[in-house]
């Protein structure tokens, strides 16, 4: 009756069903996996900036496949505030970048293609890909105390089968960003072997520093076909806006094609809502301040973290350069899923084991850097007493 490409393990692991458990005793702990910007008081403050998702304009219906112009406008008009010249026609909106990669899994592949991925990155993508029938090759980062883009390994991973390259810039949850020379191979590579660039960019706006080493946004890129995604999920912290988009560059046939196929595809579902289109630029005008609560809680909880492990900690935090999470290398004294449990149960802390994010090895956990600042110093001193203690 039903598909292959629906054919899940829909049995809980372990670790889910133990935290279920948790859940149902009803007994209260600190939640070191939060990471839903609305639920710890970050994003846009309800207030008069959401009126213009009731602007006179939203009564009428005059879809645009690409969405419309003057959403595109205000998507540009924040490229150009980061310094990026880009036209509403080098634009395509979607509901959310979940929503773009379904997009381009069908513009680039066909059933049994590959795209290659870098990871450890977001877990989702394997049930994107999944569903478009499209086979994710996992290529796995170098590390090497940071986490770098390996292109050499890239490059071997290719087939003939081999359609696309994913990229997470900066990556999540390793907070490594792309450096300006693995940027500049990866881009030549994928000219050369006519691979298409995917570079999911939605954590771009949250770096740590200015890092003249790391390579900056690929939205105007015209050396390979390049599709750069991001959207309001991040650069406003408000995923329930449904609002996200990809910037599509690359050499001119190329791209002009790309646009084409994607206005058909897109022309298929018109599935971007009128009011955030129409309210874009008015909630677009709100990001300094929403992202700047977020880089202030970021840094004081990284702060926290790194005075915590000053003073001879056991654990050591993994080099990054950006996000919203750190991961924490602990020692192997036991398994990842044994720290999350022992952690849950003894110290009432919630954390991630790497393997969520398919970290290669064991000895790495991965913790939020949004829950508020007094949550997150009282949960992170109770997790590294209980690691130095072990
Ligand atoms: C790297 C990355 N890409 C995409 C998404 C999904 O974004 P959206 O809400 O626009 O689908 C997330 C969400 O956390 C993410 O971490």
């Amino acid at each position: 009756m039903f598909s292959d490409r629906t054919l899940w393990n829909l049995t809980p692991n372990a670790l889910s069903a133990h935290l279920a458990a948790r859940r149902a005793s009803r007994r209260p702990f600190d939640d070191l996996t939060e990471s839903n910007p609305t639920r710890v008081g970050l994003g846009l403050a309800h207030g008069p900036a959401w009126s213009a998702l009731a602007a006179p304009a939203v009564a009428r219906y005059e879809p645009d496949p690409r969405g419309l112009p003057v959403a595109r406008e205000a998507v540009c008009a924040y490229y150009a505030a980061r310094g990026h010249a880009l036209t509403p026609d080098d634009l395509v909106l979607t509901a959310s970048t979940s929503e773009a990669y379904a997009w381009l899994f069908k513009l680039l592949c066909d059933a049994g293609d590959e795209v290659l991925v870098a990871h450890p990155s977001y877990p989702l993508f394997d049930d994107l890909a999944k569903l478009e029938g499209v086979t994710l090759r996992a290529v796995p980062l170098a590390d090497e105390g940071r986490w770098e883009l390996d292109v050499d390994a890239l490059a071997s991973a290719v087939t003939p089968r081999t359609r696309a390259v994913l990229i997470v810039h900066p990556n999540n949850p390793t907070g490594s960003l792309v450096s300006r020379e693995a940027r500049e191979a990866l881009v030549a590579m994928c000219a050369r072997r006519g691979l298409a660039l995917v570079v999911d960019e939605v954590f771009g706006d949250y770096a740590w520093r200015d890092d003249r080493t790391r390579a900056g946004s690929f939205c105007d890129e015209d050396r390979a076909l390049t599709f750069t995604l991001s959207g309001l999920s991040k650069v406003l912290a408000m995923p329930q806006l449904k609002l996200g988009w990809m910037v599509v560059r690359g050499p001119r046939a190329l791209r002009d094609e790309a646009i084409a196929r994607l206005d058909m595809i897109a022309d298929s579902y018109l599935s971007v809502g009128a009011p955030v289109q129409h309210a874009a630029a008015s909630l677009l005008a709100h990001r300094e301040s929403v992202q700047g609560a977020i880089r202030a809680r970021v840094a004081a909880n990284l702060g926290a973290l790194r005075a915590g492990l000053h003073g001879g900690s056991c654990a050591t935090l993994l080099a990054a350069d950006a996000g919203w999470y750190a991961m924490l290398r602990v020692p192997r004294t036991r398994s990842d899923d044994a720290w999350v449990r022992a952690l849950l149960d003894d110290d009432d802390v919630l954390v991630q084991p790497g393997w969520f994010f398919d970290v290669p090895r064991e000895g790495v956990l991965v913790v939020s850097l949004l829950p508020e600042e007094p949550v997150f110093a009282r949960a992170i001193a109770r997790v590294l007493a209980r690691i130095d203690a072990a």
